[in-house]
């Protein structure tokens, strides 16, 4: 049994494979750049990229549990050639997958439901680590400057998400679950602005921004245009479960889901 991730590196992938290797599970690590992965040791990592097929082939060889990314990169650009990798997985003897969605279900969700293979749809609301991109301006200034700050939300730590994927790849009983992926509370901007400053004992303000002035910090920051709408929409006007808490995680995981205090207080030097 062998279980690849993709975006093993990226915010939810270095959980899932930190916490899938630490259970003693054969995990195996897509990259672009091994070199750079920066993964435990003992993890199996491979060169992988979405735009290059045959590289997903040979990494799919002997996998049989799969965490799949639905879009990828500064761009959120669908994993392209869906219904071929859904295939080459099932040939290669995947039987399990976990999706993690991007807001809507797109080709990818459409070529794994259609196919034999198990699946579990992740789909989460806003990511606590979001909020890492205030790090800049509040190590600076003490100030966040963000655009729809009257907006509740229910951000989720993607550790949680990571411990629901290692569920859902590792035991039975999750096949055809979507779950909703929320925080234990719902908060708005400020609200997580003024837990960040309590993690640090600083005090950090939040100004109203307009949201051509939020598309200009991201722009500065390289995002492509279309995901700064992306980012902006969901800011604005975030799916309707993204705005409440959902028990997912605790019912997956058996923990509960961990608060934004807790994950601002984890990475606090990232702010100081
Ligand atoms: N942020 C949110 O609030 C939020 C909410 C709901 C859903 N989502 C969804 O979550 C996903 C992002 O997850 P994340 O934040 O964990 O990832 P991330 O931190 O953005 O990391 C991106 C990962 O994708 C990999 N990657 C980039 N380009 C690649 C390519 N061409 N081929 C193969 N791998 C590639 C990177 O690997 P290397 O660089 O090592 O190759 C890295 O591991 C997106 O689909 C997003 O829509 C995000």
């Amino acid at each position: 049994m062998t279980i690849l991730v993709t975006g093993a590196t990226g915010n939810v992938g270095r959980h899932l494979v930190e916490r899938l290797h630490a259970d003693h599970q054969p995990v195996r690590a897509l990259t672009r750049d091994p070199a750079k992965a920066g993964l435990p040791a003992g993890v199996d990592v491979r060169a992988g990229d979405f735009t290059d097929f045959a590289s997903l082939e040979a990494a799919l060889e002997g996998v049989t549990a799969l965490h799949l990314m639905t879009t990828f990169g500064p761009g959120n650009t669908t994993v392209p050639n869906s219904r071929d990798l859904v295939d080459a997985a099932v040939k290669a003897g995947v039987r399990r997958v976990t999706l993690l969605w991007n807001g809507y279900a797109g080709p990818v969700e459409e070529a794994v439901e259609d196919s034999e293979l198990e699946y579990t749809h992740l789909r989460p609301g806003e990511f606590m680590s979001n909020a890492l991109g205030w790090a800049g301006m509040i190590r600076a200034e003490g100030v966040v400057r963000e655009a729809y700050g009257e907006v509740g939300h229910s951000p989720v730590d993607v550790r949680d998400i990571a411990d629901v994927a290692a569920k859902a790849l590792t035991e039975d009983g999750h096949a055809g679950q979507a779950y909703l992926l929320t925080g234990p509370e719902v908060l708005t901007a400020p609200e997580q602005v003024a837990a960040i400053a309590a993690a640090i004992g600083r005090e950090v303000r939040f100004e109203a921004k307009e949201p051509e002035g939020a598309k200009e910090r991201m722009r500065a920051m390289g995002i492509e245009e279309h995901a700064i709408d992306y980012v902006l929409d969901w800011r604005a006007d975030p799916p309707e479960f993204a705005r409440k808490v959902f028990p997912a995680v605790p019912e997956v995981t058996g923990h509960p889901a961990r608060t934004f205090a807790a994950w601002a207080r984890d990475h606090a030097d990232s702010f100081r």
